[in-house]
């Protein structure tokens, strides 16, 4: 028997290692839909809890009651009884679960339970910068509902309280369902809740890109602002695992959605990630509002020097954003630059600066590496010069990042 590791075992070793040298220690990112975990959680992430089960339902089996199918569970669940508490505190919230495995997981696992299979949904399109997941060919197929769009304009697809209101009162949905994966600005949503309230309508935020944000204290406040459930992935601006969760200040809907989670999205909720999950939540409760603060102080930096310099932005006459995002005018840049927001992602990308290729930039990691707001005037000299191909940056941009070597707020 060869006791050596294989061709392949030493090729994946390789590639892991290469990926998290050049990921973790080589660029800037600057992808809104990613964050730098820290290594107290990846230290979780990778425990023994990796390969564990614990079912806390109880059951009937063969006439015995029994409170968990499993043994061995005496830390895993007091481990997630911490996560969900400190979800409930960082949330502001009097109910929280830390099992749904993704933001996606999430958002099947609140639709699913509270709308019966022909509800009519309210949800932004796609093209409005809306989740692709609420698109009718996606979860609306799967859950058998009905879904008509709540619009968002250009620029910055931003809802706007009056077509909301119009569109709800006369769409009479069960639901409107607020998230968007290109996120610049607050909902309306106190006006929103109203009108959805009026006709009888739950509205659910899906908070996946700005849930760092709301814990924080920053963009809005989904609960007070009349919210029925927050739920979102805890992975883009909140700088944990990936994962999902779920908020709510209604025990009526938490009641109902809370014990469906399991076996209708999934079974086992993944310890590893729940302890992960647990210590950025700790993380946030101390230096969540200082965290979201200069996320967002940042990226309206970023935003101004990026102007400065000719980089079309979107939403200019607002300050570019109130998220962690920036979004690029793809129409200017075509004309201005002759280049398409995919052409110049990949330019930067060979500098060793990540944005996405459809011309989204965001600065949650960034922050959570160490850089600051007045960092944001280099950032953008660095930015421009790699999209203009005028000089090589890279090794200027390998020399910068080698100097951030601790998480910030941690
Ligand atoms: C608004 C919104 N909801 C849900 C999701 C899905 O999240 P996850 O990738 O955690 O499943 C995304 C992903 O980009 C998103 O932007």
């Amino acid at each position: 028997m060869n006791r050596l590791p294989s061709k392949e075992e030493r090729r994946l070793r390789s590639l892991v290692q290469a990926h998290d040298r050049w990921r973790g220690r080589e660029v800037f990112n600057l992808l809104p839909s990613e964050n730098a975990i820290s290594l107290v959680a990846r230290r979780y992430l990778s425990s023994d809890l990796a390969g564990r089960y614990t079912l806390p339902v109880v059951t009937e089996f063969d006439g015995e009651t029994i409170d968990n199918s499993y043994t061995g569970t005496r830390y895993t669940d007091q481990i997630e009884q911490l996560a969900n508490a400190a979800a409930t505190r960082v949330f502001r919230a009097r109910f929280a679960t830390t099992r749904p495995l993704s933001g996606h997981i999430a958002a099947l696992s609140v639709l699913a339970p509270l709308l019966p299979r022909g509800s009519r949904i309210l949800a932004i399109p796609s093209a409005e910068g809306g989740y692709d997941g609420y698109a009718p060919g996606f979860l609306p197929a799967l859950l058998g509902y009905i879904v008509r769009p709540m619009p968002a304009d250009r620029p910055g697809f931003r809802v706007d309280a009056e077509s909301a209101i119009e569109t709800i009162r006369r769409e009479r949905p069960s639901a409107v369902v607020l998230g968007q994966s290109f996120l610049l600005f607050p909902y309306p949503l106190r006006a929103i809740a109203n009108a959805a309230h009026e006709v009888g309508a739950l509205v659910l935020y899906d908070g996946s890109h700005v849930l760092g944000l709301i814990a924080g204290g920053e963009f809005q406040d989904p609960l007070r602002e009349g919210a029925d459930v927050l739920f979102g992935s805890t992975h883009k601006s909140f700088p944990g695992p990936q994962g999902g969760l779920i908020v709510t200040d209604r025990d009526d809907l938490f009641h109902e959605l809370d014990p469906a989670l399991v076996w209708r999205t999934f079974d086992n909720a993944h310890w590893n990630r729940i302890a992960g999950l647990a210590q950025t939540l700790l993380e946030l409760e101390r230096w969540g509002p200082e965290y979201a603060k200069t996320v967002i102080a940042s990226a309206r930096a970023l935003g101004k020097s990026l102007s400065d310099l000719e980089v079309p932005l979107v939403a200019a006459d607002d300050g570019f954003t109130r998220s962690h995002q920036l979004h690029l005018d793809r129409a200017r840049l075509r004309k201005d630059w002759s280049l398409g927001a995919g052409a110049l992602a990949r330019r930067l990308e060979s500098q060793r600066l990540l944005i996405d290729l459809a011309g989204r930039i965001g600065t949650a990691e960034a922050t959570r590496l160490g850089l600051r707001t007045d960092d944001m005037a280099r950032l953008a000299d660095l930015f421009v010069r790699a999209g203009r191909n005028e000089e090589r940056v890279g090794p200027e941009v390998l020399r910068w990042r080698r100097t951030f070597h601790d998480l910030r707020f941690r």
